[in-house]
């Protein structure tokens, strides 16, 4: 394939690999994956891939690519696909920290059924632009191995082909990268017009000092001579030696940890919250979102939680408390009935109780006993977001029948055997309005 492209293209590539033979992670090093994405494809969390990868919708490809999709047997991860019509798919994939990366790129033939329909070579460049006439100069490539997946599947579309690259075969083995690496897949040379180059999903890898990792002597300058490349830091973050592993991440700074979450993270339709296991009330439900919705939240200094809450018609969430956090409600359906009871004081604690309609706000206070309830006959939705990752809930209900029963009826007032029905009527979250004598 080499005879197909310009000599000045050639030379530019060769002073690439020489200069980026020098450029490597130091021995030891492990690869961190900083980022999974669905080519093609929305989300899926961890918990529905089949290799417990946490997939980021997609994101970073070039403009005017194009999708397709199988649906199972195919993994969920899988069942998508990236390509363009012409020119290279490529996706720009901003890093979180200056360093050594790998990409790992996935592939399903999803459309083409029989060997050579699509063959293909990989490109990889670090803080590259790529610009039309979109090529191949500049970035790493081994355009003499050209990726026919059909065959690499042994003929089938459920079967995927990882591939790490740099590929060894071009001297390279990983790149250093200081705001972006890219990812480029190339029709091969004088393949069909229909041989489109596609993308399943792409990993970002990142070398981290792994338990052997050797400390470096002398700081690793990145490729000085290689046309494309950003000047080289002056410092490595390698020079000094490592601490032990202590587990995931360990090496991440929270400023590198924010610049991992990418745009997506931040948005979530509230249709894909997962409902929380527990009989609820027909119609209703208490959706707490988790990082597996809605990624941002695992976000480390984050620190707010959110919920997304259904109540069917004259429903209550009943009497509780959140121990660590304030909290903002907003009504998105419905006419709801709002009260929290002020804490201890003189002469009584208060009762504040206010009716909210839709597009209404309203907040409980830390700590205090609040409730819910849906009026006027129509169901209601309301989203409440907390002011702690873990604002804790106390059921009032339940916790207090939870006391020695000697203690719940010295504080009702009456028989402890009274005092045992009454407990034992105690539902929590949700409850069904009752009859009012
Ligand atoms: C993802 O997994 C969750 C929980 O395991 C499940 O409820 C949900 O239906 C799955 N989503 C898809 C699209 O398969
Ligand atoms: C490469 O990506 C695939 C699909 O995302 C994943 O299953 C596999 O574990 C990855 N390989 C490495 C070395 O991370
Ligand atoms: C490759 O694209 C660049 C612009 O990114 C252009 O300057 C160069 O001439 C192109 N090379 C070839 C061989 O087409």
């Amino acid at each position: 394939m080499m005879a197909s492209r310009s000599t000045a293209a050639v030379a530019v590539v060769l002073a690439l690999l020489v200069a980026s033979a020098t450029a490597q992670a130091p021995a030891g090093s492990v690869w961190d994956s900083v980022l999974v994405i669905n080519s093609g494809g929305p989300a899926v969390m961890a918990a529905n891939s089949t290799d417990g990868f946490d997939y980021l919708a997609d994101v970073y490809y070039s403009p005017g690519s194009l999708t397709w999709s199988q649906p199972a047997p195919v993994p969920p991860q899988h069942q998508s696909l990236r390509y363009t019509n012409s020119g290279p798919l490529f996706y720009t994939v901003p890093v979180p920290t200056p360093g050594y990366y790998r990409v790992n790129l996935t592939f399903n033939e999803l459309y083409h059924q029989g060997p050579n329909r699509r063959p293909m070579y990989v490109g990889i460049g670090a803080d590259h632009t790529m610009t039309a006439p979109y090529n191949d100069s500049g970035l790493v490539v081994d355009d003499t191995s050209v990726l026919d997946i059909w065959s690499l599947a042994g003929g089938s579309q459920e079967v995927s082909v990882s591939i790490v690259f740099p590929s060894p075969s071009t001297g390279v083995s990983e790149v250093w990268a200081t705001s972006t690496v890219t990812a480029a897949v190339f029709r091969a040379a004088n393949s069909a017009s229909t041989a489109l180059p596609m993308l399943g999903t792409l990993q970002l890898l990142k070398a981290v000092p792994g338990p052997n990792t050797m400390p470096m002597a002398t700081p690793t300058p990145a490729p000085t001579t290689a046309p494309m490349s950003t000047p080289a830091p002056t410092t490595s973050p390698m020079a000094t030696p490592m601490p032990p592993p202590m587990g995931p991440n360990q090496y991440m700074t929270l400023q590198e940890h924010r610049n991992a979450f990418a745009a997506s993270d931040f948005v979530v339709p509230l249709s894909s919250i997962i409902p929380a296991p527990g009989s609820m009330p027909a119609g209703s439900n208490v959706l707490p979102a988790t990082a597996s919705e809605f990624p941002v939240l695992a976000m480390r200094d984050l620190n707010v939680a959110f919920t997304h809450v259904d109540l069917a018609a004259d429903t209550h969430q009943v009497p509780h408390t959140h121990p660590r956090a304030a909290e903002v409600l907003l009504v998105t359906a419905g006419t709801v009935d709002v009260w929290f009871v002020e804490e201890n004081g003189s002469p009584a604690p208060r009762l504040l109780r206010n009716t909210v309609a839709v597009d209404g706000v309203a907040l409980f206070p830390r700590g205090l006993i609040h409730g819910v309830a849906c009026t006027a006959g129509a169901p209601c939705s309301f989203v409440s977001t907390h002011t702690h990752a873990d604002p804790g809930v106390v059921s009032v209900g339940p916790s207090f029948c939870n006391a020695p029963l000697a203690d719940v009826a010295a504080a009702l007032g009456v028989p402890e055997s009274t005092a045992a029905t009454v407990c034992g009527g105690v539902v929590s979250p949700l409850a069904a309005a009752q009859p009012s004598s």
